[in-house]
C-alpha cells in the first residue's frame, strides 16, 4: 500500500476556503445563511407558514447562533409537500430530481437547479481529492445510479475532478471484478458493504487483490465501523476513506475525511452547516457532545433545506487537515437503534465483535423476533471459508459469550456456512425485523 502522507493533495490544490481562517469561513456561513432563509421564506409556502407559526422570520438571524431559533425540517415535512412542494424555483430550473426508496409510505423526492448540481459536483471532487484522489485517476464508482444519489452524485463529482469514470452502478459482481482486472481504476467509489463482496468475487476468481490497481476507495452511504476499514484496507491493500451525505442535503460529498489523517469527516461547512442537537429536547449542544446531526443547506437553489434532521448520531470536533470542521464516523442512526429487554444497542456493536472473530466472515445479519410479548435477537454469522464445523461450534458459544459480557444482553447466534448470510449490493441490511 502507498504511504497515506504521499497520497495527501498538494496545500495549492485545495480550494482557499478549505484551509481560510474561522472568521473568514463563518462570515461567509452567516451571508449564505441569511440569503437561504429568505429564499425558503419567500418562496416556499410549507416554510413560511412553518416560520410564522414559530414566530420567526428570517430578519431574526444576527449570528449563526441565531439558527436555533428556527424550526427543525424533518422527513415528514418533504412527504407532506410530495412530490415538489418544498421547491423554491419554478420547475423549468429544475434539471434533476432524485429520490429515496421510500420503503415505508411515499419517497422523498429532491430536486436541483445546475448551479445546484455544479455545486454537488465540486464538493464530490473536493472529497475524491481529500482521499488522494487526482485529475487524470480512473475511478470505478460502483454506487447505484439511477433515482439513488450515489451513483450520479459520485460520477459528477469525479468528472470535475478530471477523472475517468467507469459508470458501473451496483450489481453484476462478477463482471465488476472482470473490468477492475481489466481497466485498472485506482480508485473505487462503493458502499463499504459491497466492497466486501467485490473482494470475495476477486479472491473466489482467483484475482490477487492485493496487487489491483485501486489504491483508494472512498466508501459511505451505510455505517462501517473501524473494523470493516481494517479488512478493507488490509485485504484490498488499499487506503480507505469515508464520504458521507444524504439526498435531502445533496447526495454524497457532505462531508468527507481527509487522507492524511484518517481522522473524522471534515463537513464542507461552505454549503452545510452543522449542528447536533440533543434528539430529545432539541436543544443545541455544544461541539464535542454526542448527539443528532441536523443540516441547513447554504447554497443550495431548488431545495433550501433548513434545520434538517439526518437522525444521524455523532457529534462535532475541530478541523485539522482543513480548518472546517469535522464529524466523527457515524456509526448509529436514532432509526436503527433496538432496544433489547431495555438495553439500548444499535447494529455497529455487533459488527467490532464479528469482526474480531478470526474465523468468520465480516457478514451479519441481525434478526428481531418475539416469543410470547418478549423480544428477542438472532445474530446469523458466517465461517470463513476452510474453516470446520466444530469450529464453527465453538465460535457460536464464543460469540453468544462476548455479546453479552460487552453489550448485556442474550442473543442466539447461528453459525452458517460460508456464502449463506445476506450479501449487499449497495446499502447493506443490517437489521431484519420478523416480530
Ligand atoms: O446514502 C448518499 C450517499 C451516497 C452518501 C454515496 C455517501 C456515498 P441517502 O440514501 O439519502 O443518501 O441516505 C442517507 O445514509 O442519513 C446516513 O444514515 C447514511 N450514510 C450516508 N453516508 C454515510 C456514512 C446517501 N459515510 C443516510 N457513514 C444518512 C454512515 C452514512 N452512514
Amino acid at each position: 500500500m502507498v504511504s497515506k502522507a504521499d497520497l495527501a493533495p498538494n496545500k495549492s490544490d485545495l480550494d482557499p476556503i478549505e484551509i481560510a481562517s474561522l472568521d473568514e469561513i463563518q462570515a461567509l456561513q452567516l451571508e449564505r445563511m441569511r440569503n437561504t432563509l429568505s429564499k425558503a421564506y419567500n418562496n416556499v409556502a410549507h416554510y413560511k407558514a412553518k416560520f410564522d407559526e414559530a414566530g420567526v422570520h428570517p430578519d431574526d438571524l444576527k449570528s449563526l447562533a441565531d439558527l436555533s431559533k428556527f424550526p427543525f425540517t424533518v422527513k415528514e415535512d418533504l412527504r407532506q409537500t410530495y412530490p415538489f412542494g418544498m421547491f423554491a424555483v419554478p420547475k423549468e430550473e429544475v434539471v434533476r430530481i432524485h429520490a429515496s426508496s421510500g420503503t415505508t409510505g411515499k419517497p422523498t423526492v429532491v430536486g436541483y437547479t445546475q448551479n445546484d448540481i455544479d455545486m454537488w459536483a465540486d464538493v464530490v471532487a473536493r472529497s475524491i481529492r481529500a482521499s488522494g484522489g487526482r485529475k487524470g485517476d480512473m475511478i470505478h464508482v460502483a454506487y447505484g445510479y439511477g433515482l439513488f444519489t450515489g451513483g450520479l452524485g459520485a460520477h459528477y463529482g469525479a468528472e470535475k475532478m478530471g477523472c475517468t469514470v467507469i459508470p458501473m452502478s451496483g450489481g453484476m459482481t462478477a463482471r465488476q471484478v472482470q473490468l477492475i482486472n481489466d481497466f485498472k481504476p485506482r480508485l473505487i467509489m462503493v458502499t463499504p458493504s459491497y466492497m466486501l463482496s467485490l473482494i470475495d468475487e476477486m479472491e473466489r476468481q482467483g484475482l490477487s487483490i492485493e496487487d489491483s490497481s485501486l489504491e483508494i476507495g472512498i466508501f459511505g452511504a451505510e455505517p462501517w465501523t473501524e473494523s470493516i476499514r481494517q479488512e478493507i484496507e488490509k485485504r484490498a491493500s488499499l487506503a480507505a476513506t469515508d464520504i458521507y451525505g444524504l439526498s435531502e442535503v445533496i447526495g454524497p460529498g457532505v462531508a468527507n475525511e481527509c487522507i492524511e489523517t484518517q481522522d473524522g469527516l471534515h463537513i464542507w461547512e461552505d454549503h452545510f452547516y452543522p449542528e447536533i442537537i440533543n434528539p430529545e429536547t432539541g436543544e443545541v449542544v455544544p461541539d464535542g457532545e454526542f448527539g443528532e446531526l441536523v443540516f441547513t443547506s447554504l447554497t443550495k437553489e431548488a431545495l433550501p433545506i433548513i434545520r434538517y434532521r439526518t437522525r444521524d448520531l455523532t457529534r462535532l470536533m475541530p478541523g485539522t487537515a482543513r480548518s472546517m470542521r469535522r464529524m466523527e464516523k457515524v456509526t448509529g442512526r436514532s432509526d436503527d437503534m433496538m432496544i433489547i429487554r431495555g438495553v439500548n444497542v444499535f447494529p455497529s456493536q455487533f459488527e467490532e465483535i464479528v469482526l474480531a472473530e478470526k474465523s468468520l466472515a465480516p457478514y451479519y445479519q441481525l434478526e428481531r423476533y418475539r416469543v410470547g410479548p418478549t423480544e428477542k435477537l438472532k445474530i446469523h454469522v458466517e465461517v470463513r471459508p476452510g474453516i470446520s464445523e466444530e469450529t464453527g461450534v465453538i465460535v457460536q458459544d464464543i460469540l453468544g459469550g462476548q455479546i453479552k459480557a460487552r453489550i448485556g444482553i442474550n442473543v442466539d447466534v447461528v453459525v452458517h456456512d460460508t456464502g449463506s448470510v445476506a450479501r449487499s449490493e449497495g446499502k447493506a441490511v443490517r437489521v431484519v425485523d420478523k416480530r
